[in-house]
């Protein structure tokens, strides 16, 4: 069966903000702009379809397959729908060495999900992630767009159970 996704038309406002970001470069360097110009789109719809990308890559007029790359290499670009909070846990050799990997087992066992998945209520998603940038803090988590360092599982419960929405 072939999986026919409908065609994504970009939002006056993922237009205005690409458009932005791309001033900053020659007309020539379009694909400079594509790692914003993907946020824009995933910060609007929270996540990257392949029609999405689809769109994107002809705005920027640039081949889809360059897209496709830069979107699943990256690991803060999402591929397939997810919650409303994302999870990300750094798994990488400083954190790891201060018991992120047990953190992790903790965090899926306490939201019932494995890495790279989402709780039944769509409420978080969560992901191990390469270093953070926050070794000196680790085990250490991305949520959301806020930077949690020196985590515990008391630290995990509070910070977690904080979150009604
Ligand atoms: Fe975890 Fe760098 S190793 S933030």
């Amino acid at each position: 069966m072939i999986d026919v996704q409908e065609k994504f038309e970009l939002s006056m406002h993922i237009r205005q903000e690409v458009d932005r970001w791309l001033k900053k470069y020659p007309p020539e360097q379009r694909q400079s702009a594509l790692i914003p110009a993907l946020h824009i789109v995933q910060d609007e719809q929270g996540w990257l379809s392949t029609p999405m990308m689809d769109a994107m890559a002809e705005y920027l007029k640039i081949p889809a397959i360059n897209v496709y790359e830069v979107a699943s290499f990256y690991g803060m670009f999402s591929l397939k729908p997810k919650g409303r909070h994302e999870i990300n846990l750094c798994g990488s050799i400083s954190c790891a060495l201060r018991s992120s990997h047990e953190l992790g087992d903790y965090i899926k066992e306490k939201l019932g999900v494995d890495y790279g998945e989402t709780t039944s209520d769509n409420k978080f998603t969560l992901k191990e992630v390469e270093c953070l940038g926050a070794c000196c803090g680790g085990p250490a988590m991305l949520l959301d767009k806020k930077y949690y360092e020196h985590l515990t599982p008391e630290k995990v419960d509070d910070i977690l159970d904080a979150i009604h929405e």
